[in-house]
């Protein structure tokens, strides 16, 4: 296995190009959980990774200047970066279009706020097949082509069609939805067939899993063979073989960076610059899906039916830029800026605003500082695959004391139930009881719970998640996975 090479296929690459003000190009990391997660699998591997690096072809430098923006990727990375140029009419159709205003509010059970343009199904296939070929490119027959995410659905399918012969494995970041909210796809079997096109389909959790065997019963007439601890789909030319394993982060990355001094002195001075306070944290990616106003009215009304909060408590909400050319996304920050505006308008008091609001990217040392000195994690999507700030607090919090309020709706509430206080995010009032009672939890239960929490994710880190995938891709081997 050691002598293969792996090639990651994803939308983004872990670099985005940026043109500063100047005009001059730069790379920067890219944000999300996919980017977090896969650039420790690639690390100190003879692997490379295929993607997009969020810009337009007609506006992108090219010759020696980009070779040489990627060559200082690929050094700072530690693998071999492989752009894919998408022009700006496919990142209009494929990216923003069938991605982010299709497949991404359908699959978080968010159906209202689908758009089924007509004109986006060809640019998503275009595209699909337009990576299908860089993988022809830039890979050999014994590398495992390894695709990831609801973007690239397709890939596997186009490279089929291309005639190329490769083991193939799709792992879906994003939930799968349920029969009834998947049919309503007017491309259903098309998705749902070229995802039978790999020969080992993860996903994050076994609710997911359950939810697409049941789409494939509904739809298809094949027959699912129940394994020990997978399903194996019998297509009448083939199989695949599909399984839910929840993805993770590195561990030890987190934990070491919240032990350097530069950490330490950073989480100091945020204590420093709100002292005598208790802190809630909020870490979310700019996306309806994360449930931002919720917890923003859920923390409001904390503060209103338990007075003692007032003075003593502060949420310090951090809001990472998102897909800001999807209307949905600029109207949501419109949204969440005047919500922010009125609580801190109400209940401010001198020396005292109950929201701290940060509009940006964070570098990593400065997020882990925040992770580490936080008294309170309040993570509420409305639906996310897994969510990985849960983890990353977990991990940062070295000295045991935080406290996770979790989603029941995240993924992550399938590894964390049992230590983090769950919670319906569309509960105001719960949610608003909740945060009320962790500020009032006793030491000794906040750090047993911590403790488990950090000991569960330590054991399933991100090095354990791929090594479970590659595994049941690579070898057949049906190992150690939860059953659907
Ligand atoms: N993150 C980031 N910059 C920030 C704050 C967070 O890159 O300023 C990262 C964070 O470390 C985490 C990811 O964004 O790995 C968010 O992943 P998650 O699974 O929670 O949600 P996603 O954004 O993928 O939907
Ligand atoms: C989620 C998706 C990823 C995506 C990330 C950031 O994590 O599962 O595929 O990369 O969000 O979104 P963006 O649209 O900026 O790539």
């Amino acid at each position: 296995m050691e002598k293969r090479r792996l090639a990651v296929i994803s939308n983004r690459l872990p670099i985005v190009l940026k043109k500063e003000q100047r005009g001059k190009w730069q790379i920067e990391p890219g944000s999300g959980g996919l980017v977090t997660a896969l650039g420790p699998v690639l690390k100190n591997r003879d692997g490379i990774w295929i993607g997009w690096m969020g810009t337009n072809a007609e506006e992108e430098p090219a010759g020696p200047l980009l070779e040489d923006l990627i060559r200082r990727g690929t050094r700072e990375t530690g693998y071999s970066l492989k752009p894919v140029h998408l022009t700006k009419e496919e990142v209009n159709k494929y990216y923003h279009g069938f991605s982010n205003e299709i497949l991404w509010p359908l699959f978080h059970d968010l159906f209202s706020r689908c758009n089924f343009d007509l004109s986006y199904w060809p640019f998503y296939e275009q595209v699909n097949r337009k990576f299908a070929q860089a993988v022809v490119s830039n890979t050999d027959e014994n590398d495992y082509v390894w695709v990831q995410d609801y973007q690239l659905i397709l890939v596997g399918r186009e490279l089929k069609r291309l005639g190329l012969k490769r083991q193939t494995g799709y792992f879906l970041h994003i939930p799968f939805p349920p029969l009834d909210i998947f049919l309503k796809l007017p491309w259903r079997f098309e998705i749902l067939e070229a995802l039978m096109e790999y020969d080992l389909v993860g996903f994050q959790t076994v609710r997911d899993l359950r939810n697409f065997v049941g789409c494939v019963r509904a739809l298809f007439n094949y027959k699912v063979a129940k394994e020990k601890f997978m399903n194996r789909i019998l297509r009448p030319d083939g199989e695949v073989l599909v399984g839910a394993f929840p993805i993770s982060i590195d561990y030890r990355e987190f934990e070491d960076l919240a032990r350097t001094g530069e950490v330490a002195e950073m989480a100091w001075s945020i204590h420093e610059n709100l002292p005598n306070r208790q802190l809630v944290l909020g870490v979310d990616r700019l996306d309806y899906t994360k449930g931002i106003p919720h917890r923003l009215l859920a923390f409001a009304h904390a503060l209103e039916c338990y007075p003692d909060m007032r003075r003593k408590v502060t949420l310090i909400q951090v809001v990472v830029p998102s897909r800001v050319d999807v209307e949905e996304y600029g109207n949501l920050k419109q949204e969440i800026e005047r919500i922010v505006g009125e609580i801190n308008g109400r209940f401010t008091e001198v020396g005292w605003t109950p929201i701290h609001y940060i509009y940006r990217s964070l570098p990593r040392q400065e997020l882990v500082a925040y992770y580490k000195t936080c008294e309170i994690a309040l993570v509420t999507p409305l639906k996310d695959g897994m969510n990985l700030i849960a983890k990353e607090y977990c991990a940062s919090n070295i000295e045991e004391k935080g406290i996770l309020i979790l989603s029941e709706f995240a993924g992550a509430a399938s590894q964390l139930h049992r230590d983090a206080l769950l919670v319906n995010p569309y509960d105001r009032q719960r949610m608003a009881d909740t945060i009320h009672a962790a500020l009032r939890m006793q030491d000794d239960e906040r750090q047993a719970r911590m403790r488990r929490l950090r000991r569960f994710i330590k054991r399933h880190d991100i090095i354990n998640w791929v090594n479970s995938f590659l595994h049941a891709g690579i070898a057949r081997n049906l190992g150690d996975f939860p059953q659907a």
